[in-house]
């Protein structure tokens, strides 16, 4: 049995990790954190029944791990938490699954930093969803056929979300720039804003919507759009789960969605 921890227990995503940690044959949890509810039985807060897990305050993350024999923490939270939590969770030889969003390049740095350093294997997506990374292998097809076409990401969610744009419409842009040898990108319009050779990327806030992210191809009398729409929240964290277990035994090292594809 995998010894499985959340941290950001309390979240809309935390309690569907601990939803689906509960289902899964070969996993438990072991512990869960926050910075709220502490003590409150984790199970219950997330609505997956009593499992006498209290949720432990983050500050006592080090110790909560060692003495549960965690193999694998799974962090959706936010990124300034994350580049805190993640060097703790890797300095106890625990494996890591991050979700968390909006990680800026230099707190990228220091998580895989502290991922190697440790010799402990993570899984660090924006979107663990299977069709999404699906939807990413299309776009970098597509880029490479389409090189001289106006490229626009248009991404939509909920109105409580904190970051734009989403990682995964970030994550997006750098797989079709990457397939293009490099392009700038645009954030929004405003006034006079001509458009040159950019990536254009667009954030919508609205509602309870899930996810929305499209990609336009535009050329002169045609254009392509690529869209992925999510219905629930729960294939993102029923993928978190799965990446738990199959990130246990891997060699040491900082892993994709595509790895876990096999993409
Ligand atoms: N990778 C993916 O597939 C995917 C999918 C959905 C959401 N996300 C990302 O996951 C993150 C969480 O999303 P959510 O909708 O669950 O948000 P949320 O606001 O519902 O939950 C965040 C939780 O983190 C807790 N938290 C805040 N600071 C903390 C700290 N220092 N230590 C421990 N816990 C702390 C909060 O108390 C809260 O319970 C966001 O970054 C979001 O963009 C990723």
């Amino acid at each position: 049995m995998i010894n499985a921890a959340v941290t950001g227990a309390c979240g809309q995503m935390g309690g569907l990790i601990i939803q689906n940690i509960v289902k899964a044959e070969n996993l438990q949890l072991s512990a869960a954190f926050d910075i709220a509810n502490i003590g409150k039985d984790a199970g219950e807060v997330a609505h997956a029944g009593t499992l006498n897990i209290p949720i432990s305050d983050v500050r006592d993350m080090k110790t909560v791990l060692k003495e549960t024999g965690t193999d694998v923490l799974i962090d959706f939270t936010i990124a300034n938490a994350t580049v805190q939590n993640a060097p703790l969770v890797a300095e106890c030889g625990v494996n890591l699954i991050i979700g968390t969003t909006g990680l800026f390049p230099q707190q990228r740095a220091i998580i895989d930093d502290a991922i190697l350093k440790n010799n402990v294997s993570a899984v660090i997506s924006p979107n663990f969803s299977v069709g999404v990374n699906i939807f990413f292998n299309i776009l970098k097809q597509a880029a490479k056929y389409l090189p001289d076409y106006d490229i626009e990401i248009i991404e939509t969610h909920h109105n409580r979300k904190k970051d734009a744009p989403s990682g995964t419409a970030m994550k997006a842009a750098d797989v079709i720039s990457e397939a293009l040898g490099g392009k700038e990108y645009v954030f929004g319009r405003h006034g006079i804003a001509p458009r040159d050779k950019e990536i254009g990327i667009h954030a919508v806030r609205g509602g309870d919507i899930v996810g929305d992210h499209t990609v336009l191809f535009a050329g002169d009398g045609e254009r392509i759009e690529i869209k992925h729409q999510a219905h629930s929240r729960n294939m993102f964290a029923s993928g978190a789960v799965k990446a738990a277990e199959w990130v246990c035994g891997k060699q040491p090292g900082v892993y994709t969605m595509d790895d876990i594809l096999g993409l």
